[in-house]
Protein backbone atom coordinates (compact mmCIF):
# COMPACT_ATOMS: atom_id res chain seq x y z
CA UNK A 1 0.00 0.00 0.00
CA UNK A 2 3.07 2.28 0.71
CA UNK A 3 4.74 1.68 -2.51
CA UNK A 4 1.62 2.33 -4.26
CA UNK A 5 0.87 5.66 -2.44
CA UNK A 6 3.95 7.09 -3.10
CA UNK A 7 4.20 6.12 -6.86
CA UNK A 8 0.44 7.97 -7.00
CA UNK A 9 2.38 10.81 -5.15
CA UNK A 10 4.94 10.87 -7.85
CA UNK A 11 2.49 10.85 -10.60
CA UNK A 12 0.69 13.80 -8.51
CA UNK A 13 4.13 15.73 -9.05
CA UNK A 14 4.78 14.79 -12.65
CA UNK A 15 1.07 16.09 -13.50
CA UNK A 16 2.58 19.40 -11.90
CA UNK A 17 5.72 19.68 -14.17
CA UNK A 18 3.38 18.90 -17.05
CA UNK A 19 5.28 16.65 -18.95
CA UNK A 20 3.18 14.82 -20.67
CA UNK A 21 6.09 12.59 -21.76
CA UNK A 22 7.12 11.59 -18.18
CA UNK A 23 3.99 10.99 -17.42
CA UNK A 24 3.08 8.56 -19.93
CA UNK A 25 6.77 6.49 -19.28
CA UNK A 26 5.81 6.77 -15.52
CA UNK A 27 2.29 5.55 -16.16
CA UNK A 28 3.93 2.71 -18.65
CA UNK A 29 6.29 1.64 -15.97
CA UNK A 30 3.59 1.69 -13.42
CA UNK A 31 1.43 -0.44 -15.44
CA UNK A 32 4.20 -3.15 -15.74
CA UNK A 33 5.14 -2.87 -12.06
CA UNK A 34 2.28 -2.53 -9.89
CA UNK A 35 -0.31 -4.98 -11.58
CA UNK A 36 -2.43 -4.33 -8.66
CA UNK A 37 -3.58 -1.20 -9.78
CA UNK A 38 -4.62 -1.91 -13.15
CA UNK A 39 -8.04 -3.38 -13.57
CA UNK A 40 -8.28 -6.95 -14.14
CA UNK A 41 -9.22 -8.30 -17.45
CA UNK A 42 -12.42 -10.06 -15.82
CA UNK A 43 -12.80 -7.19 -12.96
CA UNK A 44 -16.31 -6.07 -14.65
CA UNK A 45 -15.48 -2.66 -13.84
CA UNK A 46 -15.56 0.07 -15.90
CA UNK A 47 -13.40 3.42 -16.30
CA UNK A 48 -15.24 6.72 -15.89
CA UNK A 49 -18.28 7.48 -18.43
CA UNK A 50 -16.99 8.73 -21.38
CA UNK A 51 -20.17 10.30 -22.65
CA UNK A 52 -19.22 13.66 -22.54
CA UNK A 53 -16.03 13.41 -23.85
CA UNK A 54 -15.03 15.40 -26.40
CA UNK A 55 -11.45 15.35 -28.46
CA UNK A 56 -9.46 18.48 -28.41
CA UNK A 57 -8.58 18.60 -32.10
CA UNK A 58 -7.86 22.81 -32.21
CA UNK A 59 -4.21 23.40 -31.91
CA UNK A 60 -1.02 21.42 -33.83
CA UNK A 61 0.61 18.68 -31.99
CA UNK A 62 3.99 18.76 -31.63
CA UNK A 63 5.80 15.58 -32.47
CA UNK A 64 6.82 14.73 -29.00
CA UNK A 65 2.83 15.42 -28.05
CA UNK A 66 2.12 12.75 -31.02
CA UNK A 67 4.80 10.53 -29.34
CA UNK A 68 3.75 10.51 -26.30
CA UNK A 69 -0.71 10.58 -26.96
CA UNK A 70 0.26 7.48 -28.98
CA UNK A 71 1.87 5.46 -26.42
CA UNK A 72 -0.36 6.38 -23.80
CA UNK A 73 -3.66 5.75 -25.32
CA UNK A 74 -1.92 2.80 -27.54
CA UNK A 75 -1.18 -0.79 -27.43
CA UNK A 76 2.78 -0.98 -26.91
CA UNK A 77 2.76 -3.56 -29.77
CA UNK A 78 4.86 -0.91 -32.47
CA UNK A 79 8.28 0.73 -32.38
CA UNK A 80 8.22 3.37 -34.50
CA UNK A 81 10.90 5.44 -35.50
CA UNK A 82 10.77 8.50 -33.58
CA UNK A 83 8.76 10.84 -36.55
CA UNK A 84 5.42 12.22 -36.62
CA UNK A 85 3.89 11.77 -40.28
CA UNK A 86 1.13 14.07 -41.24
CA UNK A 87 0.61 14.35 -45.50
CA UNK A 88 2.26 12.35 -48.16
CA UNK A 89 2.34 12.66 -51.59
CA UNK A 90 4.41 10.95 -54.56
CA UNK A 91 7.82 9.92 -53.08
CA UNK A 92 7.64 12.07 -50.25
CA UNK A 93 5.60 12.51 -46.66
CA UNK A 94 5.84 15.45 -43.95
CA UNK A 95 6.15 15.94 -40.42
CA UNK A 96 4.35 18.21 -37.72
CA UNK A 97 6.98 20.51 -38.26
CA UNK A 98 6.67 20.77 -42.04
CA UNK A 99 10.06 18.31 -42.85
CA UNK A 100 10.01 16.83 -45.84
CA UNK A 101 11.62 12.90 -46.06
CA UNK A 102 11.87 10.11 -49.36
CA UNK A 103 9.82 7.45 -48.12
CA UNK A 104 11.87 4.44 -47.96
CA UNK A 105 9.73 2.18 -46.65
CA UNK A 106 6.32 2.42 -48.88
CA UNK A 107 4.11 1.69 -45.97
CA UNK A 108 6.20 -2.17 -46.10
CA UNK A 109 5.23 -1.92 -50.66
CA UNK A 110 1.83 -0.85 -49.86
CA UNK A 111 2.28 2.51 -51.30
CA UNK A 112 4.43 1.40 -54.77
CA UNK A 113 2.21 3.93 -56.49
CA UNK A 114 3.09 7.07 -54.69
CA UNK A 115 1.40 8.19 -51.97
CA UNK A 116 -1.99 9.73 -52.16
CA UNK A 117 -1.41 9.09 -56.12
CA UNK A 118 -4.51 11.04 -57.83
CA UNK A 119 -5.97 8.44 -60.33
CA UNK A 120 -6.49 6.23 -57.18
CA UNK A 121 -7.50 8.59 -54.63
CA UNK A 122 -10.16 10.24 -57.47
CA UNK A 123 -11.83 6.64 -57.26
CA UNK A 124 -11.77 6.44 -53.80
CA UNK A 125 -13.91 9.72 -53.90
CA UNK A 126 -16.04 9.29 -57.17
CA UNK A 127 -17.07 5.63 -54.94
CA UNK A 128 -16.80 7.04 -51.80
CA UNK A 129 -20.14 9.78 -52.54
CA UNK A 130 -21.80 6.35 -54.28
CA UNK A 131 -22.24 3.36 -52.70
CA UNK A 132 -19.09 2.38 -50.28
CA UNK A 133 -20.68 -1.20 -48.81
CA UNK A 134 -23.41 -3.85 -49.14
CA UNK A 135 -21.78 -7.15 -48.18
CA UNK A 136 -21.89 -9.92 -49.86
CA UNK A 137 -25.22 -10.57 -49.11
CA UNK A 138 -26.89 -9.03 -52.31
CA UNK A 139 -24.35 -7.97 -55.76
CA UNK A 140 -23.02 -4.85 -56.53
CA UNK A 141 -22.26 -3.58 -60.05
CA UNK A 142 -18.35 -2.81 -59.06
CA UNK A 143 -17.23 -6.27 -57.81
CA UNK A 144 -17.31 -8.30 -61.47
CA UNK A 145 -15.69 -5.49 -63.20
CA UNK A 146 -12.95 -5.96 -60.32
CA UNK A 147 -12.81 -9.37 -60.59
CA UNK A 148 -12.98 -9.53 -64.46
CA UNK A 149 -10.30 -7.15 -64.59
CA UNK A 150 -7.80 -8.73 -62.02
CA UNK A 151 -8.16 -12.30 -63.14
CA UNK A 152 -7.47 -11.60 -66.92
CA UNK A 153 -4.62 -9.34 -65.84
CA UNK A 154 -3.24 -11.94 -63.68
CA UNK A 155 -4.48 -15.42 -66.24
CA UNK A 156 -6.64 -16.84 -63.64
CA UNK A 157 -10.17 -18.12 -63.70
CA UNK A 158 -11.24 -16.66 -60.15
CA UNK A 159 -10.69 -14.72 -57.31
CA UNK A 160 -11.61 -14.42 -53.87
CA UNK A 161 -11.82 -10.47 -52.37
CA UNK A 162 -10.57 -10.25 -48.67
CA UNK A 163 -8.97 -6.83 -46.79
CA UNK A 164 -5.51 -7.58 -45.63
CA UNK A 165 -2.31 -9.94 -46.61
CA UNK A 166 -3.07 -11.87 -43.70
CA UNK A 167 -6.51 -12.68 -44.40
CA UNK A 168 -5.27 -13.42 -48.15
CA UNK A 169 -2.73 -15.97 -46.75
CA UNK A 170 -5.50 -17.50 -44.22
CA UNK A 171 -7.83 -18.10 -47.81
CA UNK A 172 -5.33 -19.66 -49.49
CA UNK A 173 -4.69 -22.32 -46.96
CA UNK A 174 -8.53 -22.95 -46.49
CA UNK A 175 -8.59 -23.80 -49.88
CA UNK A 176 -5.39 -25.60 -49.60
CA UNK A 177 -7.19 -27.80 -47.50
CA UNK A 178 -10.32 -27.90 -48.98
CA UNK A 179 -9.06 -28.90 -52.60
CA UNK A 180 -6.69 -31.48 -50.62
CA UNK A 181 -9.86 -33.13 -49.16
CA UNK A 182 -12.07 -32.81 -52.13
CA UNK A 183 -9.75 -32.94 -55.15
CA UNK A 184 -6.54 -34.93 -53.73
CA UNK A 185 -8.49 -36.90 -51.54
CA UNK A 186 -6.11 -36.46 -48.29
CA UNK A 187 -7.99 -37.94 -45.51
CA UNK A 188 -10.07 -36.10 -43.64
CA UNK A 189 -8.24 -33.67 -41.01
CA UNK A 190 -4.86 -35.25 -41.58
CA UNK A 191 -4.01 -31.71 -44.82
CA UNK A 192 -0.15 -30.30 -44.04
CA UNK A 193 0.67 -27.54 -45.87
CA UNK A 194 4.53 -26.72 -45.44
CA UNK A 195 6.36 -23.18 -45.03
CA UNK A 196 9.33 -21.95 -45.45
CA UNK A 197 11.78 -21.00 -42.63
CA UNK A 198 11.88 -17.19 -42.33
CA UNK A 199 8.83 -16.70 -43.52
CA UNK A 200 6.22 -13.91 -42.74
CA UNK A 201 2.25 -13.86 -44.01
CA UNK A 202 1.04 -11.77 -40.76
CA UNK A 203 0.07 -12.06 -37.06
CA UNK A 204 -3.58 -13.99 -36.89
CA UNK A 205 -2.96 -17.40 -35.01
CA UNK A 206 -2.21 -19.45 -38.06
CA UNK A 207 -0.04 -17.26 -39.30
CA UNK A 208 1.80 -16.93 -36.25
CA UNK A 209 1.34 -20.62 -36.50
CA UNK A 210 3.94 -20.96 -39.42
CA UNK A 211 6.55 -18.37 -37.87
CA UNK A 212 10.22 -19.25 -36.88
CA UNK A 213 10.43 -15.74 -35.78
CA UNK A 214 9.86 -15.86 -31.63
CA UNK A 215 8.86 -12.78 -31.38
CA UNK A 216 6.01 -13.70 -33.67
CA UNK A 217 4.68 -17.04 -32.16
CA UNK A 218 6.10 -16.75 -28.32
CA UNK A 219 3.14 -16.48 -25.64
CA UNK A 220 0.69 -17.15 -27.99
CA UNK A 221 0.12 -21.14 -28.28
CA UNK A 222 -1.63 -23.44 -29.05
CA UNK A 223 -0.63 -23.30 -32.55
CA UNK A 224 -2.44 -24.19 -35.24
CA UNK A 225 -1.73 -28.12 -36.25
CA UNK A 226 -1.04 -29.43 -39.94
CA UNK A 227 1.73 -26.65 -40.69
CA UNK A 228 5.35 -27.71 -41.30
CA UNK A 229 8.61 -26.41 -42.53
CA UNK A 230 11.54 -26.43 -44.65
CA UNK A 231 14.28 -24.11 -44.93
CA UNK A 232 14.09 -21.52 -47.48
CA UNK A 233 15.65 -22.03 -50.92
CA UNK A 234 16.27 -25.69 -50.14
CA UNK A 235 15.17 -27.67 -53.24
CA UNK A 236 16.36 -31.15 -51.38
CA UNK A 237 14.29 -30.44 -48.08
CA UNK A 238 11.13 -29.22 -50.18
CA UNK A 239 11.37 -32.20 -52.48
CA UNK A 240 11.50 -34.74 -49.25
CA UNK A 241 8.85 -33.17 -47.64
CA UNK A 242 6.57 -33.25 -50.58
CA UNK A 243 7.13 -36.96 -50.84
CA UNK A 244 4.44 -37.14 -47.78
CA UNK A 245 1.03 -38.08 -49.79
CA UNK A 246 -0.72 -35.52 -47.27
CA UNK A 247 0.49 -32.81 -48.20
CA UNK A 248 -1.76 -29.94 -49.40
CA UNK A 249 0.71 -27.14 -50.29
CA UNK A 250 3.98 -25.40 -50.34
CA UNK A 251 2.97 -21.40 -49.18
CA UNK A 252 5.79 -19.06 -50.10
CA UNK A 253 7.08 -16.07 -50.85
CA UNK A 254 9.27 -15.23 -54.13
CA UNK A 255 11.76 -12.98 -52.24
CA UNK A 256 10.88 -13.28 -48.23
CA UNK A 257 10.73 -9.59 -47.16
CA UNK A 258 10.23 -9.15 -43.90
CA UNK A 259 13.09 -11.79 -42.76
CA UNK A 260 15.22 -9.22 -44.56
CA UNK A 261 14.55 -9.30 -48.56
CA UNK A 262 16.38 -12.87 -49.03
CA UNK A 263 16.54 -13.27 -52.44
CA UNK A 264 16.56 -17.33 -53.28
CA UNK A 265 18.80 -18.49 -56.30
CA UNK A 266 17.65 -17.90 -59.52
CA UNK A 267 15.96 -21.25 -60.75
CA UNK A 268 14.56 -21.92 -56.95
CA UNK A 269 11.00 -20.78 -58.36
CA UNK A 270 11.13 -23.20 -61.07
CA UNK A 271 12.11 -26.06 -59.04
CA UNK A 272 8.56 -25.33 -57.25
CA UNK A 273 6.96 -25.58 -59.84
CA UNK A 274 8.48 -28.83 -60.68
CA UNK A 275 8.33 -30.33 -57.74
CA UNK A 276 4.57 -29.27 -56.64
CA UNK A 277 3.26 -30.08 -60.12
CA UNK A 278 5.37 -33.96 -59.19
CA UNK A 279 4.12 -34.68 -56.04
CA UNK A 280 0.50 -33.40 -57.05
CA UNK A 281 0.69 -30.29 -54.28
CA UNK A 282 -0.71 -26.55 -54.76
CA UNK A 283 2.49 -23.83 -55.08
CA UNK A 284 0.73 -20.97 -53.09
CA UNK A 285 2.83 -18.14 -53.84
CA UNK A 286 2.48 -15.14 -51.00
CA UNK A 287 2.83 -12.28 -53.51
CA UNK A 288 1.48 -9.90 -51.00
CA UNK A 289 4.85 -7.67 -50.35
CA UNK A 290 6.63 -8.90 -53.63
CA UNK A 291 3.68 -8.21 -56.07
CA UNK A 292 2.54 -5.78 -58.16
CA UNK A 293 5.69 -4.38 -59.62
CA UNK A 294 7.74 -3.99 -56.71
CA UNK A 295 10.47 -6.46 -57.77
CA UNK A 296 10.42 -5.45 -61.69
CA UNK A 297 7.71 -8.00 -62.92
CA UNK A 298 4.37 -7.72 -62.37
CA UNK A 299 5.14 -10.71 -59.90
CA UNK A 300 8.14 -11.90 -58.55
CA UNK A 301 7.30 -15.08 -60.20
CA UNK A 302 7.58 -13.57 -63.48
CA UNK A 303 11.39 -13.29 -63.16
CA UNK A 304 11.50 -17.08 -63.82
CA UNK A 305 8.36 -17.22 -65.61
CA UNK A 306 6.64 -20.04 -63.90
CA UNK A 307 3.38 -19.50 -62.70
CA UNK A 308 2.04 -20.86 -59.37
CA UNK A 309 -1.05 -22.42 -58.77
CA UNK A 310 -2.45 -19.99 -56.08
CA UNK A 311 -1.39 -16.42 -56.12
CA UNK A 312 -2.32 -13.95 -52.75
CA UNK A 313 -2.01 -10.28 -53.23
CA UNK A 314 -3.02 -7.16 -50.66
CA UNK A 315 -0.78 -4.01 -49.83
CA UNK A 316 -0.35 -2.00 -52.91
CA UNK A 317 -3.25 -3.35 -54.54
CA UNK A 318 -4.92 -0.68 -53.46
CA UNK A 319 -1.86 2.22 -53.33
CA UNK A 320 -2.33 2.75 -49.95
CA UNK A 321 -5.17 4.12 -49.71
CA UNK A 322 -7.54 1.12 -48.34
CA UNK A 323 -7.08 -2.48 -47.10
CA UNK A 324 -8.03 -5.03 -50.20
CA UNK A 325 -6.44 -8.28 -50.40
CA UNK A 326 -6.81 -11.18 -53.37
CA UNK A 327 -6.32 -14.37 -53.96
CA UNK A 328 -6.41 -15.86 -57.18
CA UNK A 329 -6.42 -19.45 -58.33
CA UNK A 330 -8.06 -22.06 -61.03
CA UNK A 331 -11.86 -22.83 -61.04
CA UNK A 332 -10.30 -26.55 -59.68
CA UNK A 333 -9.38 -24.81 -56.41
CA UNK A 334 -11.37 -21.78 -56.04
CA UNK A 335 -14.73 -23.60 -56.17
CA UNK A 336 -14.10 -26.20 -53.68
CA UNK A 337 -15.09 -23.32 -51.31
CA UNK A 338 -18.89 -23.43 -51.17
CA UNK A 339 -21.61 -20.58 -50.30
CA UNK A 340 -20.92 -19.85 -46.86
CA UNK A 341 -18.05 -21.45 -46.01
CA UNK A 342 -15.91 -18.44 -46.12
CA UNK A 343 -16.46 -14.32 -46.26
CA UNK A 344 -15.38 -11.30 -44.87
CA UNK A 345 -18.36 -8.65 -44.34
CA UNK A 346 -16.24 -5.85 -46.55
CA UNK A 347 -14.62 -8.55 -48.49
CA UNK A 348 -15.19 -7.38 -52.07
CA UNK A 349 -16.92 -3.79 -51.43
CA UNK A 350 -17.63 -1.66 -53.81
CA UNK A 351 -15.19 1.33 -52.58
CA UNK A 352 -12.44 -1.27 -52.59
CA UNK A 353 -13.15 -2.77 -55.98
CA UNK A 354 -13.07 0.68 -57.34
CA UNK A 355 -9.96 1.42 -55.65
CA UNK A 356 -8.00 -1.70 -56.83
CA UNK A 357 -9.21 -1.39 -60.48
CA UNK A 358 -7.28 1.69 -60.32
CA UNK A 359 -4.49 0.92 -58.57
CA UNK A 360 -3.63 -1.55 -61.21
CA UNK A 361 -4.15 0.59 -64.15
CA UNK A 362 -1.94 2.70 -62.27
CA UNK A 363 1.03 -0.08 -62.15
CA UNK A 364 -0.04 -0.57 -65.63
CA UNK A 365 -0.42 3.12 -67.02
CA UNK A 366 2.72 4.31 -65.64
CA UNK A 367 5.02 1.08 -66.45
CA UNK A 368 6.12 1.07 -62.75
CA UNK A 369 7.35 -2.82 -62.78
CA UNK A 370 9.78 -1.42 -65.47
CA UNK A 371 11.14 1.68 -63.71
CA UNK A 372 11.17 -0.45 -60.86
CA UNK A 373 13.53 -2.78 -62.51
CA UNK A 374 16.14 0.38 -64.09
CA UNK A 375 15.84 2.23 -60.58
CA UNK A 376 16.55 -0.94 -58.56
CA UNK A 377 19.81 -1.47 -60.78
CA UNK A 378 20.85 1.65 -60.01
CA UNK A 379 20.52 2.05 -56.95
CA UNK A 380 22.17 -1.30 -55.93
CA UNK A 381 24.93 -0.67 -58.32
CA UNK A 382 25.34 3.21 -56.11
CA UNK A 383 24.75 1.33 -52.32
CA UNK A 384 27.53 -1.31 -53.32
CA UNK A 385 29.91 1.77 -53.50
CA UNK A 386 29.64 2.61 -49.82
CA UNK A 387 32.21 1.55 -47.37
CA UNK A 388 32.30 -2.84 -46.87
CA UNK A 389 32.97 -2.75 -43.31
CA UNK A 390 29.83 -0.86 -42.31
CA UNK A 391 27.65 -1.54 -45.09
CA UNK A 392 28.82 -5.68 -45.72
CA UNK A 393 25.94 -6.56 -47.99
CA UNK A 394 23.61 -5.16 -50.54
CA UNK A 395 20.79 -6.81 -52.34
CA UNK A 396 17.22 -7.12 -53.67
CA UNK A 397 15.45 -7.49 -57.49
CA UNK A 398 13.49 -4.25 -58.56
CA UNK A 399 12.75 -1.66 -55.54
CA UNK A 400 12.70 -4.31 -53.00
CA UNK A 401 16.04 -3.79 -51.37
CA UNK A 402 17.87 -3.99 -48.04
CA UNK A 403 21.47 -3.32 -46.85
CA UNK A 404 23.22 -4.86 -43.62
CA UNK A 405 24.78 -3.12 -41.28
CA UNK A 406 27.99 -4.41 -39.23
CA UNK A 407 26.95 -3.25 -35.99
CA UNK A 408 29.72 -1.70 -33.93
CA UNK A 409 29.58 -0.37 -30.17
CA UNK A 410 28.87 3.46 -31.69
CA UNK A 411 26.12 2.45 -34.31
CA UNK A 412 23.91 -0.11 -35.58
CA UNK A 413 21.07 -0.16 -38.49
CA UNK A 414 18.55 1.50 -35.59
CA UNK A 415 21.09 4.89 -35.15
CA UNK A 416 21.62 4.41 -38.82
CA UNK A 417 17.98 5.15 -39.09
CA UNK A 418 17.73 7.91 -36.80
CA UNK A 419 20.45 9.17 -39.13
CA UNK A 420 18.46 9.19 -42.09
CA UNK A 421 16.13 10.41 -40.86
CA UNK A 422 17.76 13.83 -39.66
CA UNK A 423 18.80 13.99 -42.68
CA UNK A 424 15.62 13.50 -44.85
CA UNK A 425 14.52 9.58 -45.67
CA UNK A 426 12.90 7.35 -44.05
CA UNK A 427 13.77 3.58 -43.84
CA UNK A 428 13.17 1.27 -40.97
CA UNK A 429 15.16 -1.58 -39.74
CA UNK A 430 13.95 -5.62 -39.69
CA UNK A 431 15.35 -8.28 -37.86
CA UNK A 432 18.35 -6.10 -36.40
CA UNK A 433 21.27 -5.09 -38.47
CA UNK A 434 19.18 -5.23 -41.78
CA UNK A 435 17.42 -1.85 -43.65
CA UNK A 436 15.26 -2.12 -46.02
CA UNK A 437 15.31 0.08 -48.81
CA UNK A 438 12.14 0.09 -50.77
CA UNK A 439 10.86 3.71 -52.16
CA UNK A 440 7.69 4.11 -54.13
CA UNK A 441 8.05 2.68 -57.81
CA UNK A 442 7.64 6.11 -59.33
CA UNK A 443 10.86 7.05 -58.52
CA UNK A 444 13.40 9.00 -61.16
CA UNK A 445 16.83 8.80 -61.82
CA UNK A 446 17.77 12.16 -60.54
CA UNK A 447 15.96 11.03 -57.30
CA UNK A 448 17.67 7.67 -56.78
CA UNK A 449 21.07 9.65 -56.91
CA UNK A 450 19.82 12.37 -54.30
CA UNK A 451 18.66 9.75 -52.43
CA UNK A 452 22.11 8.09 -52.64
CA UNK A 453 23.76 11.09 -51.66
CA UNK A 454 21.80 11.08 -48.53
CA UNK A 455 22.80 7.54 -47.57
CA UNK A 456 26.09 8.40 -48.67
CA UNK A 457 26.61 11.16 -46.34
CA UNK A 458 24.59 9.09 -43.54
CA UNK A 459 27.25 6.08 -43.62
CA UNK A 460 30.24 8.23 -43.75
CA UNK A 461 29.26 10.26 -40.98
CA UNK A 462 29.70 6.96 -38.79
C1 LIG B 1 4.70 -11.53 -47.57
C2 LIG B 1 3.62 -11.00 -46.68
N1 LIG B 1 2.46 -11.68 -46.59
C3 LIG B 1 1.47 -11.25 -45.82
C4 LIG B 1 1.59 -10.10 -45.07
C5 LIG B 1 0.46 -9.66 -44.18
O1 LIG B 1 -0.18 -8.53 -44.70
P1 LIG B 1 -1.12 -7.64 -43.76
O2 LIG B 1 -0.22 -6.94 -42.81
O3 LIG B 1 -1.83 -6.72 -44.71
O4 LIG B 1 -2.06 -8.57 -43.09
C6 LIG B 1 2.77 -9.36 -45.14
C7 LIG B 1 2.94 -8.13 -44.35
O5 LIG B 1 3.98 -7.57 -44.23
C8 LIG B 1 3.82 -9.82 -45.97
O6 LIG B 1 4.97 -9.17 -46.06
Amino acid sequence: VSVCMLVCMLVCVCKHINTEGMISKLSRGLRRATPLLCRSVHSGTRPASTAAFKLKTDRRLTSEEVYAREDKYGAHNYHPLPVALERGEGLYVWDVDGNRYYDFLSAYSAVNQGHCHPKIIAALNAQASKLTLTSRAFFNDVLGVYEEYVTKLFGYDKVLPMNTGVEGGETACKLARKWAYNVKGVPKNQAKIIFAEGNFWGRTMAAISSSTDPSSYEGFGPYMPGFELVPYNDVPALEKALQDPNVAAFMVEPIQGEAGVVVPDHGYLTKIRELCTKHNVLWIADEVQTGLARTGRRLAVDHEEVRPDVVILGKALSGGVYPVSAVLCDDEVMLTIKPGEHGSTYGGNPLACRVAVAALEVLEEEKLAENADRMGKLLRDELRKLPKDIVTTVRGKGLLNAIVIKETKDYDAWKVCLRLRDNGLLAKPTHGDIIRLAPPLIIKEHEVQECVDIIQKTILSF
